[in-house]
């Protein structure tokens, strides 16, 4: 009788020294204090966070956690051991970029979390003037050393039920899809960057992913999202193999008043390390041609046969017009032993290290560099990362070998799944992305990669990781169309990730050999050099489709890499007008385009330096041109433009306009 008793006197303190002391909540302030974060923890441990933007609420309480193998839930019981504050300030120089200075202001708040179990976690937070980052440190620890994560169970509750532009996740084509406006309580699976519509303008994303899953965003009904991590594979629903010590990527939350606030808001490459490469004056922005759209328009095949493209008769042809054109790359593809079978049915055999007979590479890579001219490589790998990964090295020395200082690589699959059923965007796909980025660092050669992991900001850290594909791009063109407001959404959203090899510059938009019209215009085309931030920027079309052509030398002369970046107007899905001051010069360039109507753009060239003097080509729509009737008639003027010129452009739909301002 006694024992019992002691027994109902013990229980009730057991659980009272297990639960978590209840601590006031913390709040940390970005630098001007436009920006805050509160985190706290629930009576019974549970963390969760807030935002607010200049004064308004951006996230409710929103619940931060993980699901780990071994029934260990790390998403109660905790509680604030410790918290520390910084403050960071510099201003750093990409070597090559859209905006040459950026500044990484922040304030750090780091919270050392620990559960009645003693599982260690940490928490951090940056708080910017235009945006908040948090991830997770699980730090050295007794209880955790190699450990799976099951869920990580970070929320995003917003607090408006904004409208977000979104493209589904998991689905067979990847993040080649266009974008749909709904409420972010319509959501089901989409991928990220989400943008977000409202009176505050936010973009949720991820930035440094490395060795972790990709962020897909679950919908709840609600105008709560949640974090869903990509599964390791279709047989193993394992999120991520980690070992401590061990940080997550940033989950980032960027905000803006304007639409264009964020395609100018630079946080997710301040959340990356510094170069990690030394000296990389070997990478180096530029345009290229490529023997590509041939293939697409079906003048071409990429395997052997009487109209293979990759010949050496033909890429000489390429060789010269890059040549008289100041193109630096010609990309070839189709190079290869590997085409000729059934690769996208995952049976692929690409061989990165041997051409077809009639692709004579040692000559061709001669011809290119007598004429100051480099070949772009392809390595199209269907997806068949195992078979990637055993060539990287010879591969990679091959390209070197041959004077090739960029590749585009490539990974179309069957479905969203790669071989072995691993999911194009989980963790095995990421460490082989890094792999990659590696190799190519190794051999001092740019990076280009379709069908890749979202851009989350690498390239700062690895500047070799020049540009991407991963949404819907020029391909689709021949291929059945985008709808005509695709480049209008495209900066706002997949553009907030990182450059995008999108491949601008279609001359011949009534293609005759398929007889399909092109969803554009010419001038619309030009302006795209200037919507569309890549540094390794293509011209697509067919070298005949440009000879001679006067609306070529705005491609001749325009800019790949800036000193600036400016957005003059844009609203998403309708139109947006963008200026770049070019890197090392005072020269401008300008792009405006819209959406499938016609409207006024008014363009202020108030960012021009005050009292100069430029010479301004205007490369425009004829006044007779229209969409789809007479979509390539255009017309070039030239005026005298300063800082005081205020100039209103009649865009038709699909329309465009691109201005080149020389400093006289
Ligand atoms: C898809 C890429 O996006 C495209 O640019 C390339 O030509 C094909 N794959 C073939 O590799
Ligand atoms: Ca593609």
């Amino acid at each position: 009788m006694k024992g019992i008793v002691r027994l109902f006197i013990l229980v009730p303190l057991i659980i009272w020294s297990c639960q978590p002391k209840s601590q006031p909540a913390v709040t940390l302030d970005s630098p001007s204090k436009k920006v805050n974060v509160t985190f706290g923890l629930t009576p019974s441990g549970q963390p969760y966070y807030t935002s607010s933007f200049e004064g308004s609420s951006v996230v409710d309480t929103s619940y931060l956690g993980f699901e780990l193998d071994d029934e260990v839930s790390l998403k109660s019981g905790f509680s604030l051991e410790s918290s520390s504050q910084t403050s960071f300030n510099e201003t750093w120089e990409q070597p090559w970029g859209e905006q040459r200075l950026i500044r990484n202001n922040y304030n750090e708040l780091t919270l050392n979390l620990k559960t009645t179990e003693g599982y260690l976690l940490n928490v951090v937070f940056r708080a910017f003037d235009d945006g908040v980052g948090f991830r997770y440190e699980f730090p050295e620890q007794e209880k955790l050393d190699e450990f799976q994560v099951l869920d990580e169970v970070t929320e995003f509750n917003l607090s408006n039920d904004q409208s977000a532009w979104w493209i589904p996740a998991y689905e067979g084509n990847r993040y080649e899809y266009e974008f749909t406006k709904s409420k972010v309580s319509d959501l089901n699976l989409v991928h990220t960057p989400l943008t977000l519509e409202g009176e505050t303008f936010v973009a949720i994303h991820e930035a440094a992913l490395y060795d972790y899953p990709s962020m897909v965003l679950k919908g709840t009904g609600s105008s709560k999202l949640v974090c869903d991590l990509v599964p390791y594979s279709t047989t193993d629903p394992v999120k991520a193999y980690v070992q401590t010590p061990f940080a997550t990527p940033w989950r980032t939350i960027q905000l803006g008043k304007q639409a264009g606030d964020l395609i100018t808001n630079y946080m997710i490459l301040n959340l990356n390390e510094p170069n990690k490469l030394g000296d990389v004056s070997w990478v180096q922005p530029g345009k290229y041609i490529g023997v590509w759209w041939e293939m697409f328009i079906n003048l071409g095949t990429w395997h052997q046969g009487p109209k293979h493209a990759a010949n050496t008769k033909n890429v000489k042809k390429y060789i010269d017009f890059a040549a008289e054109n100041g193109f630096k790359g010609v990309l070839v593809e189709g190079w290869n032993e590997g085409w000729d079978g059934p690769w996208m049915n995952g049976g692929t055999k690409f061989d990165f290290t041997k051409p077809y007979p009639d692709y004579d590479v040692e000559e061709l890579s001669k011809y290119a560099a007598d004429k100051g001219v480099y070949i772009i490589g392809h390595h199209e790998t269907g997806a068949d990362i195992e078979n990637y990964d055993s060539q990287l090295d010879s591969a990679y020395k091959f390209l070197s070998d041959h004077g090739m200082k960029t590749v585009k690589t490539g990974y179309v699959e069957n479905g969203d799944t790669l071989p072995n059923g691993l999911y194009h965007h989980g963790q095995a796909f990421v460490e082989h992305f890094q792999r990659v980025i590696e190799a190519g660092a190794k051999y001092k050669t740019m990076i280009v990669a379709h069908e890749p992991i979202h851009d989350t900001g690498k390239r700062r850290t690895y500047p070799n990781m020049v540009s991407r594909e991963g949404a819907k791009g020029q391909e689709y063109n021949a291929m059945g169309g985008t709808a005509l407001n695709h480049v209008t959404v495209l900066p706002f959203t997949r553009g907030l990730a990182g450059p995008f090899d999108y491949t601008p510059g279609v001359f011949g938009v009534k293609v005759k050999s398929t007889g399909y019209t092109v969803p554009t215009t010419i001038a619309r085309e030009l302006a795209l050099y200037l919507a569309i931030y890549a540094p390794m920027q293509m011209a697509n079309d067919l070298p005949e489709n440009y000879e001679g052509h006067p609306m070529l030398q705005f491609i001749r002369n325009v800019a790949t890499d800036w000193e600036t970046t400016r957005v003059l107007s844009g609203e998403i899905g309708k139109h947006i007008a963008v200026a770049r001051q070019a890197r090392g010069t005072e020269n401008w360039f300008v792009g405006a385009i819209t959406n499938e109507d016609s409207r006024t753009t008014t363009i202020n060239f108030d960012f021009l330096p005050e009292g100069a003097t430029y010479q301004a080509t205007i490369y425009r729509n004829a006044d007779d041109a229209s969409y789809p009737a007479n979509p390539e008639a255009f017309a070039i003027d030239q005026q005298e433009i300063t800082s005081e010129t205020v100039i209103d452009f009649d865009l038709i739909g699909a329309g465009g306009v691109a201005i080149s301002l020389m400093k006289k």
